[in-house]
């Protein structure tokens, strides 16, 4: 956390706050999806994204910037979408939101929500910063986001969340972690939230290289192949849509959809540029009812 003296005078009030490499890179790229909502804007500036730019010139060094910016602008999209949706269909009165990091999801989902008043848990192992500016940029929507630090890992997640009620309709919500998670432990948060179908998970996974086609699948390779080179963040997890959906089924839970990167290009942009209908990306989305 850094202080930012450069700001106008109305933000000095807020401090700048640092990413990892990979959590700056998806907002750098997907920043424009923020620039509507002035709250969500000024959030996305005390952001400090400088972290990403080995990335940023690794990739555009082998071309794959394009490609990798459409991907997770259109995986914040559909994850926000998604999210939206299901919160509507549900009248969720909470949502969770797991390994939140620094992402303005939870801004976002306690903006839209004012008239249900969902309380929103976003879970971490590090917030301070989050949590104050979010106090700062938006006090009435930080009294229903609860910032909690804890390991996700932990079999007693739930115990202590302020006047959580697990028998409420909730929305999960598991974007930009499962790549970092055993099944085992993926599997422990649906037995964590589950609720005899009432309620909703989003996640967002990466398919296995094999089950992207052969122009994708190099590109695929070389994106994680430089992630991992960097960060030695070897092996990261990958579920094939049917790996996913029998592990919620093992839990009683019920698929709903995924979504391919080719549909979501399509419901974000209204065509197809970077892919062709029916084609798969690195990552994807799907639904659940848990
Ligand atoms: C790549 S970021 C994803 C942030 C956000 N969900 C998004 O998609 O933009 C991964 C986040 O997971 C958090 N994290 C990793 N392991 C965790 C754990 N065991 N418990 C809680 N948070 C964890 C990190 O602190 C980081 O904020």
């Amino acid at each position: 956390m850094k202080n930012s003296n450069k700001d106008n005078s109305d933000k000095t009030l807020l401090t700048k706050m640092d990413l990892s490499p990979t959590a700056a890179l998806v907002l750098d790229f997907s920043k424009g999806l923020y620039q509507e909502n002035e709250l969500l804007k000024r959030y996305v500036e005390t952001l400090d994204l400088s972290s990403a730019e080995e990335l940023v010139k690794d990739y555009k060094a082998e071309g794959l910037y394009d490609l990798a910016c459409e991907q997770l602008v259109n995986r914040k999209y559909m994850v926000r979408e998604s999210a939206l949706k299901l919160i509507s269909e549900i009248q969720a009165k909470q949502v969770v939101i797991i390994a939140a990091g620094l992402s303005p999801l939870g801004l976002e989902i306690a903006i839209q929500t004012e008239s249900l008043q969902t309380n929103i848990y976003e879970v971490d192992l590090e917030f301070n910063a989050k949590a104050e500016t979010l106090m700062k940029l938006f006090p009435q929507a930080t009294k229903r986001i609860h910032f909690l630090i804890k390991d996700i890992t932990a079999p007693d997640l739930v115990n202590s969340f302020p006047n959580y009620d697990s028998q409420q309709p909730t929305l999960i919500i598991i974007e930009g972690i499962t790549h970092y998670l055993t099944p085992t432990v993926f599997d422990q948060l649906l037995q964590t939230f589950r609720n005899k179908g009432k309620n909703r998970l989003v996640v967002e996974y990466a398919p296995p290289f094999d089950q992207l086609n052969v122009k994708m699948k190099s590109k695929a390779e070389l994106a994680y192949h430089i992630i991992e080179k960097r960060y030695h963040a070897i092996g990261m997890t990958k579920y094939t849509p049917g790996q996913l959906k029998k592990i919620i089924e093992s839990e009683h839970g019920e698929w709903i959809q995924h979504f391919t990167m080719s549909e979501v290009e399509e419901l974000r942009t209204g065509k197809n540029h970077f892919f062709n209908p029916g084609e798969s990306g690195w990552v994807e989305v799907a639904t659940a009812k848990i």
